[in-house]
C-alpha cells in the first residue's frame, strides 16, 4: 500500500459511504421535507465518475464501501456500478443501505453482482403508521424485500429503525421480535438534526437509546458485545438468538473518536463529517482533469486534513446543518 488515509487526530479512514442519488421513492418524515426538489441531472456525478472516486479510495487503502442515497436502487443502472465495484482489488466489503421497497426485484441480482451486505430501514410494522412515517411507502413491499434479501443469501442483513417518542416507540419489542424471527440484526437509531422539516419537532420526539435498551432488556436480557462493524453501532446480544441488537446514539453516546469514514455526495462533494460542512469538491477535479487518477488521489489525501474532530448536534435549536439526510448519504 503506497499511502493510507489518516486524519489529524490519528484516525484511520478506510470506509467510504458513496451516495449514488439524492432521489427516493419514500419521503420519511425525519429525512425529507414533504416538498423536496431534487438535484438537476447536470449536477450529478456519472456512474463512471462515482466509480473513479471509489477506485481512488480503494487504491488508498479503503476496505469498505457502502452505497447510500436517497434510495440507491432508484439510480439507473446501479447494478452496473455494483458489479464494477465488486471487482475492485482490496475491497473487502461492499454494502448497501436501502428502503427495501424494490428488493424483491433487486436482491438476487445485487448478490450476484458482488454485494456483501444490506441494511434496510424499517421504522414500523403497522401498515398505516408505516405509510405515515414514510409518507409514500408500502409496508408489505418492504417486508417482502427483506425476505427476498434473506433468500438471496446475504451474509449480513440489518434493519435500521429510527425511534421517535410517541410515534413508534411502542413498537420496540415488535421490531425486536421481527428481527429475531428472521435471524437478522437490528439497530435502533437516535434521530439527527439534518435539514429543517416543518411539523416534525425532533426535540419532542427524541428517544434515547438507553430507554430502548432498558425496555428490551426487561424481556430479553442483553449482554454487551465487543463486536463492531467498524461503525457507530454498539451491539448487544440476547441469550437465545443469533440476532444482534445495535444502538446508534449520536446524542447519548458520542462515537466520533472511532470515526473511520467519509462520505461522497452525488454532487461529488467529499463530506468529512456527517454533522459538519467541511468538504472538498471532487467533482471539480473530475471535470477539470478527467482520467487523472493521481490528482484525484492527491485531493482525497489532503482532504483528510480538514476532517473535523466530532459533530455537535443540538435538537433544541433549528438545525445548523441545512442539507437533508437524502443529500448527505446517511
Ligand atoms: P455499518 O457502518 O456497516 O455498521 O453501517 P451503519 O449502520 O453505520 O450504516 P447505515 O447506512 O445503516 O446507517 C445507520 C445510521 O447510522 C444512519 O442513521 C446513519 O446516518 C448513521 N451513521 C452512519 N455513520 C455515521 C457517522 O459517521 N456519524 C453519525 N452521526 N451517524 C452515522
Ligand atoms: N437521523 C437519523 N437517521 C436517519 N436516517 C435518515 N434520516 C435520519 C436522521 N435525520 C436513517 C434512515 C436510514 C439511514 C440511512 O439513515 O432511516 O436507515
Ligand atoms: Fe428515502 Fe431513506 Fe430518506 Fe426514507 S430515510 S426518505 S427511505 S432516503
Amino acid at each position: 500500500q503506497s499511502q493510507l488515509l489518516q486524519d489529524r487526530f490519528g484516525r484511520r479512514v478506510d470506509y467510504l459511504r458513496l451516495s449514488v442519488t439524492d432521489r427516493c421513492d419514500f419521503r420519511c418524515v425525519y429525512c425529507m421535507a414533504e416538498e423536496m426538489t431534487f438535484l438537476p441531472r447536470r449536477d450529478v456525478l456519472t456512474l463512471e465518475q462515482l466509480y473513479d472516486v471509489a477506485a481512488a479510495f480503494v487504491a488508498l487503502g479503503t476496505r469498505k464501501i457502502r452505497l447510500t442515497g436517497g434510495e440507491p436502487l432508484v439510480r439507473n443502472n446501479v447494478l452496473t456500478l455494483v458489479r464494477r465495484l465488486g471487482e475492485l482489488d482490496g475491497l473487502e466489503q461492499l454494502n448497501l443501505t436501502t428502503n427495501g421497497a424494490q428488493l424483491r426485484k433487486y436482491a438476487q441480482p445485487l448478490r450476484d453482482a458482488g454485494l456483501s451486505g444490506i441494511n434496510i430501514s424499517l421504522d414500523s410494522l403497522r401498515a398505516d403508521r408505516f405509510r405515515e412515517l414514510t409518507r409514500t411507502g408500502e409496508l408489505h413491499k418492504v417486508i417482502d424485500g427483506i425476505d427476498a434479501a434473506r433468500e438471496a443469501g446475504f451474509q449480513r442483513i440489518k434493519i435500521n429503525a429510527v425511534m421517535m417518542t410517541g410515534r413508534n416507540d411502542d413498537e420496540i419489542l415488535d421490531l425486536v421480535e421481527f428481527a429475531r424471527n428472521r435471524q437478522i440484526d437490528i439497530s435502533f437509531i437516535e434521530e439527527m438534526p439534518l435539514g429543517q422539516i416543518s411539523e416534525h419537532d425532533r426535540a419532542l420526539s427524541f428517544c434515547s437509546s438507553d430507554v430502548i435498551r432498558q425496555r428490551i432488556d426487561q424481556h430479553y436480557p442483553l449482554t454487551a458485545s465487543a463486536e463492531t462493524s467498524g461503525g457507530p453501532s454498539r451491539y448487544y446480544r440476547m441469550a437465545d438468538s443469533d440476532s444482534r441488537i445495535g444502538f446508534i446514539s449520536p446524542h447519548s453516546h458520542n462515537f466520533c473518536h472511532l470515526c473511520n469514514r467519509v462520505r461522497l455526495t452525488v454532487e461529488g462533494r467529499l463530506l468529512l463529517c456527517l454533522g459538519n460542512e467541511h468538504s472538498v469538491d471532487l467533482r471539480a477535479v473530475l471535470r477539470e482533469h478527467p482520467g487523472d487518477t493521481q490528482r484525484l488521489q492527491d485531493a482525497v489525501v489532503s482532504a483528510m486534513d480538514i476532517k473535523p474532530e466530532r459533530h455537535h448536534f443540538d435538537l433544541d435549536d433549528s438545525p445548523q446543518i441545512v442539507r437533508f439526510m437524502n443529500t448527505t448519504g446517511g
